[in-house]
């Protein structure tokens, strides 16, 4: 059975497919398309995006066509679909856009791969993952300038995630060297009884477009050390960076058809991988809706499957919380990506002795943040990805306001236009409003008031989700009590950007399956053998 994603939310293609980047860009732009001519020899660059991707293109980093058997490929039929910069609403690059065929030969691909670097040895794939992170390393700037172009992050924040990102192939280069097995004592005293850890083989990457590269390299780091090869599929709104990845690995010596990427249509592409019995494990960053069709679409062939779905976050500012360093954190927590990763902060719950004075603080740092380009000097605050984004936005903090919540601060688009948005602050939000149940995704603080700590559990824990949580007290007991009651992969205590490589990243409930990231994110590509060894003597 192969799930047709053509009715589901892939959040990348949600985000695209009803897009008023369309309506509002149709004086600029052509709307986005798929060209059904044969695609041109030079692909098309922006006036605006010129001088920084000519550069890029210097570096040979400025890739435009799929990724399949080591070859750079075009679509089959010469479609391709555009990526906008959505600080200008301009066309940056048309790129390949595949579907099923290209899909199925880069699974193929793969699978070739898979025979000879499953039979690497672990410091053969450590050395090329190494390599593959001092370019990243040496490329910093490259791919920090392709994200902010096409994701619309600050340059700084796109740095960051370079060395992020490149972190998971560098955790990954020394954790291939310690995926160790077990020697069991056996109850009897002639066997022997082993456990070997072995990759699981073809794995299928989908991949979002808030983090371009580290959502990537996080999969892919852990699953060649494993000895496992991949095919990504790498959100369409955000190809280019995943490319110059690839490029950037098949450089540092990685073998063709051991890292595949395709992109375009993300139905067929999903359907081939899901309907493969050769790729034995899908990892996907994404929605929970689209979560749970590929986990029930990995059924038919059953499939090992890691997903990294939707956050709900809960911040929680105690009244004995240092108020500077709650604000610090909040700030990180809530508006980093513009608000557009799944552990930002969604409510934040503040306890009444110190809501006023809490809130006045964080409006008053709010207000100092700087929107606008992502190249722009001391910009903190990019653009949202695109029109339905903006929606989104809109439509929740409509529901709040309606149903009693006050506008603080910001509370509409910003006046830069295209899809930049107010940094904002909005108080007086309960749990029944749509903005305290679904993921904002965008730069709005929605605060809520608890007066015990037992509220602001179980506030905090009413909710499908599970990924992200936070939580500001100097209390050292309340710190453990709290951390151990909240029902959520990963809780920051007086911190707010919490995420790293050495870490493990995953969610409780419908947040998701499995871990990213340190020892723990290994075992989501190995599979475990037992093997007992017979000393039986002939009679
Ligand atoms: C995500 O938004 O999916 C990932 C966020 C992170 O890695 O910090």
């Amino acid at each position: 059975m192969a799930v047709s994603f053509a009715a589901v939310n892939l959040r990348t293609m949600a985000l695209r497919s009803s897009s008023k980047l369309l309506r509002r860009s149709s004086h600029l732009l052509p709307p986005i398309h798929m060209q059904h001519s044969a695609p041109p020899l030079t692909r098309k660059i922006s006036m605006d995006a010129r001088s920084i991707a000519s550069q890029l293109n210097r570096s040979g980093l400025l890739k435009t066509q799929g990724l399949i058997g080591g070859k750079w490929s075009d679509s089959y039929d010469g479609k391709t679909i555009q990526v906008y910069n959505p600080a200008t609403g301009e066309s940056i690059a048309d790129v390949a856009c595949m579907g099923g065929k290209e899909t199925n030969d880069a699974i193929a691909s793969a699978y070739d791969a898979y025979r000879s670097w499953s039979k690497t040895t672990a410091a053969e794939r450590s050395k090329l993952l190494r390599k593959w992170y001092d370019l990243l390393m040496a490329h910093k700037e490259e791919l920090a300038q392709l994200m902010t172009l096409e994701q619309g992050k600050p340059l700084k924040e796109a740095m960051g995630e370079v060395n992020y990102g490149a972190g998971f192939i560098e955790f990954s280069a020394e954790e291939a060297k310690r995926i160790y097995g077990d020697i069991i004592p056996a109850p009897m005293s002639d066997r022997r009884l082993f456990v070997l850890k072995q990759p699981v083989g073809v794995v299928g990457a989908i991949t979002p477009w808030n983090f371009p590269l580290a959502m990537i390299t996080r999969k892919v780091g852990p699953a060649l050390a494993c000895g496992c090869t991949v095919v990504i599929k790498p959100s369409e709104l955000t190809p280019l960076t995943a490319l110059a990845a690839a490029e950037l690995a098949i450089q540092a010596g990685i073998p063709a058809g051991a890292v595949n990427v395709v992109m375009g249509n993300a139905p067929e592409i999903g359907d081939a991988l899901l309907a493969s019995p050769q790729v034995r494990k899908i990892t996907f960053t994404g929605s929970t809706a689209v979560g749970k069709k590929l986990m029930a679409g990995s059924a038919e062939t059953v499939k090992k499957v890691s997903l990294e779905l939707g956050g709900n976050a809960p911040c929680i500012i105690f009244d004995d919380a240092d108020i500077d360093i709650a604000v610090k954190g909040t700030l990180a927590a809530k508006y980093r990506n513009s608000g557009q990763t799944c552990v930002c902060a969604n409510r934040i719950l503040v306890q009444e002795g110190i809501y006023d004075k809490f809130a006045k603080a964080l409006i008053d740092a709010v207000r100092n943040m700087k929107v606008g380009d992502g190249f722009g000097e001391d910009v903190v605050q990019g653009p949202l990805i695109n029109e339905a984004a903006v929606k989104k936005v809109e439509t929740l903090l409509q529901d709040a306001t309606s149903k009693g919540a006050k506008v603080m601060l910001g509370g509409k688009r910003h006046s830069l236009g295209f899809t930049f948005y107010e940094p904002t602050v909005v108080g007086d939000v309960n749990s029944d409003m749509r903005i305290s149940r679904e993921e904002v995704f965008g730069p709005v603080a929605p605060l809520l008031r608890f007066k015990t700590e037992e509220d602001a559990i179980r506030i905090a824990n009413d909710t499908n989700a599970g990924l992200g949580s936070y939580v500001f007290t100097n209390s050292i007991q309340r710190s453990w009590r709290v951390a151990e009651a909240l029902e959520y992969g990963l809780v920051g205590i007086n911190e707010g950007v919490i995420s790293t490589e050495v870490a493990p990243f995953g969610g409780f409930k419908q947040s998701g399956l499995g871990r990213e990231g340190s020892k723990y994110g290994m075992d989501e590509y190995l599979e475990i053998k037992y093997v007992c060894l017979g000393n039986m003597k002939k009679e």
